[in-house]
């Protein structure tokens, strides 16, 4: 059967796909198996950093095949442990690291050890998790409490108890909404679904002041923002405040699935032998293909040009005269289109003109490339894409 007639046939009906199919990948390029090819803006949701086929991680996935994929958590590995000592080193505020196979499971594992922090230091009754508007931190029943949108909660609930709705951007709302009750507030730096919208500084800074004088932790979910996307390694580096735990997923290995929670000591001394854990987390084939991603992301001359390509390409957007657009807003190649139309027309067009696109939320259009994009690749986006908005 072709794989359209089975996926239609044989899958739960949770995704709406495209009618082709994808096989082959070169680059920021995807073809599919009837030849066509397509510059691809999303990356997988964000994943697919060094693009596909990249020979450096090819030959590591090849040297990782051929000793065990896993041991489980009960052993020790050399891979999970060099994994974990990089991504200490690369993030100041944290003394250590928790691996799981998601953001979501990251962001689940960053709640359960704030909860279980609280617990210790100053008993039952410090619980509540502080969440804003627009944000979306997972599917899962914690990570979906924290995910303040109708159509993702309320089929599924009762959700997780103990959580607080703030807006977003809103320093003196989220002064009303924290108090000592409230154990953690979980933010992404730039969310990502909710619209590719920036914290505002003081936003995040005042977050950073009232969690200190609740003692409650600051989680930063860097899922999507994070990894170099914004052309740092940490997205939060830009506002000079460190959280006490830090969750990221997406590009850790270029496309195998892992998460992972960074805490600073004092968190992470919370959790003991048995309190949280996860089959397949931090296996060895996993871990070794991300220490690679991880290196070659964090390498200063790979975010330079993340930035400068990301500057371009915002640039570039801007330049696109179409009374549709309303404003071009991100960070490096994390990018966001506010239309005042909505996006379902242009990224079902999209396909047709060779371009992989994606939305975040009805109007606005998000762009993800690989982060390898080079300016040439940007200008056949740009070209894709405005003769698409001059056809609408
Ligand atoms: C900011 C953020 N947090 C968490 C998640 C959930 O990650 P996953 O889909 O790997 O569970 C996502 C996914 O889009 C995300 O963007």
């Amino acid at each position: 059967m072709d794989a359209i007639t089975a996926t239609q046939t044989y899958l739960v009906q949770a995704y709406q796909r495209p009618p082709f199919v994808l096989e082959d990948g070169h680059g920021v390029w995807l073809r599919d198996t009837a030849g066509r090819d397509y510059l691809d803006l999303v990356a997988g949701i964000a994943v697919n950093a060094l693009g596909y086929g990249d020979p450096e991680l090819v030959a590591a996935l090849q040297a990782a095949a051929e000793k065990p994929l896993h041991f489980s958590n009960l052993y020790h590995s050399q891979p999970m442990a060099t994994l974990a000592q990089r991504l200490v080193e690369l993030t100041p505020f944290a003394d250590r690291v928790h691996f799981q196979n998601s953001g979501a499971e990251a962001n689940e594992a960053a709640i359960k050890f704030a909860r279980k922090w609280a617990r210790e230091q100053y008993g039952e009754g410090k619980s509540d998790i502080v969440t804003f508007s627009g944000a979306f931190h997972g599917r899962t029943m914690g990570a979906l409490a924290a995910t303040p949108r109708p159509k993702y909660q309320d089929p599924f609930r009762p959700l997780m108890p103990g959580v607080r709705l703030a807006p977003f951007n809103d320093p003196a709302a989220a002064a009303a909404t924290i108090d000592d009750g409230v154990c953690a507030v979980i933010v992404e730096p730039v969310q990502g679904e909710g619209g590719v919208h920036p914290a505002s500084n003081e936003f995040l800074l005042a977050l950073r002041e009232l969690t200190h004088a609740h003692n409650a932790l600051l989680i930063l979910d860097e899922v999507q923002c994070g990894v170099g996307r914004t052309g740092q390694f940490w997205a939060h580096e830009s506002y000079g405040i460190l959280p006490d735990l830090l969750t990221a997923a997406k590009p850790l290995a270029n496309g195998l699935p892992i998460g992972v929670a960074l805490a600073s000591e004092r968190v992470a001394a919370a959790i003991h032998p048995g309190d949280h854990g996860t089959t397949f987390a931090g296996g060895p084939f996993v871990t070794a293909v991300a220490d690679v991603v991880t290196r070659r992301v964090a390498d200063p001359a790979f975010l330079t040009q993340v930035r400068e390509t990301g500057a371009y390409f915002k640039e570039r957007l801007q330049e696109i005269n179409s009374p549709h657009i309303r404003e071009v807003r991100g960070r490096g190649l994390m990018l966001g289109v506010q239309l005042d139309i909505e996006t379902g027309p242009l990224i079902q067009r999209g396909f047709a003109a060779g371009l992989l696109l994606l939305n975040a939320g009805p109007d606005v259009l998000r762009l993800l490339p690989p982060l390898i994009i080079s300016r040439a690749e940007v200008d056949i986006a740009i070209e894709r894409l405005s003769a698409l908005f001059a056809d609408l």
